[in-house]
């Protein structure tokens, strides 16, 4: 059965450690693309299950943020949060800062799944940099793939745990008791970004900005694409029948 990988240092940066780190056959170190709502973080929670790499999502980071007492908020975080609220892309300096911050984090030996970062050819071009000065490389760039109106329908109904963010969804993927995560007993809530004006703007800053990284890594030869339709453990079996293939 599936386990919830510790995200501690991650989410919290600073000194916060994990707990112990999953002894995996091998390490992938994995990019998550795909636009807002496809379900890359359904598939990154899923897909780290399985590996034992952990999920780092630049998203989650952010909104942990929003519950830092304000005089603990970097001015330069108060603007992140702000631009978030809008569903704008966070300037590429601070979502560097912030990941060089958790370099241990791409270090781990279990590996790493990168979900939502880098959503700009400039973030894509600083990773290459940082993953080179450690020896490291990227194993696979997944891209999922779903018509607009069916991502609009999963971000309608979408759930986030409060406490660990695992996601839910109220039709298709609902919790055993409703309003609370099955992994940790956390509150579920409905992220503000979620509003169809910030969705829109979201949408927006996916096509101007993140769509391109996908032929950035297609030229580089590390693209994955994966058809999004179905349920989420389909879409699973599908992501490890592709990476079993372009290995
Ligand atoms: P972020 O948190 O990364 O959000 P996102 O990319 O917009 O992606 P989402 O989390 O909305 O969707 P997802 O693809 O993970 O889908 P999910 O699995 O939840 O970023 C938020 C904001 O932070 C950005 O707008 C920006 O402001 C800022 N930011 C973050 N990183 C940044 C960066 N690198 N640079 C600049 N700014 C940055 O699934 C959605 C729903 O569908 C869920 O309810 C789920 O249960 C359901 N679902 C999933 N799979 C299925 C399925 N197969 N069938 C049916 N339902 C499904």
């Amino acid at each position: 059965m599936a386990t919830q990988r510790e995200r501690a240092a991650w989410i919290k940066g600073g000194e916060a450690k994990c707990g112990d780190v999953p002894h995996a056959a091998r390490a992938y170190r994995l990019v998550l693309l795909g636009a807002p709502g496809v379900g890359k973080g359904t598939q990154a929670e899923l897909l780290s299950a399985q590996l034992g790499a952990c999920q780092l999502s630049t998203g989650d980071v952010f909104r942990a943020a929003k519950s830092l007492p304000p005089q603990e908020r970097s001015p330069a975080l108060e603007a992140a949060l702000e631009y978030m609220r809008r569903g704008e892309l966070v300037p590429d300096a601070t979502v560097l800062a912030m990941v060089k911050e958790r370099i241990e984090c791409l270090r781990c030996p279990a590996g790493f799944l990168l979900d939502g970062f880098p959503r700009t050819v400039a973030q894509a071009e600083a990773l290459t940099q940082i993953l080179k000065q450690e020896n490291l490389a990227l194993d696979a760039v997944l891209s999922y793939e779903l018509p607009l109106e069916k991502i609009v329908t999963r971000l309608s109904g979408r759930r986030t745990c409060a406490g660990c963010k695992a996601v839910y969804h109220v039709e298709t993927r609902p919790p055993r008791i409703q309003g609370l995560c099955d992994h940790c007993g956390g509150q579920l809530y409905q992220r503000e970004d979620d509003r169809p004006e910030s969705v829109r703007v979201r949408m927006a800053a996916y096509d101007k900005s993140t769509a391109p990284l996908a032929d950035y890594y297609r030229r580089q030869g590390l693209l994955l694409s994966i058809p999004a339709e179905g349920a989420p453990e389909e879409i699973l079996q599908r992501t490890q029948r592709a990476l079993d293939s372009g290995r």
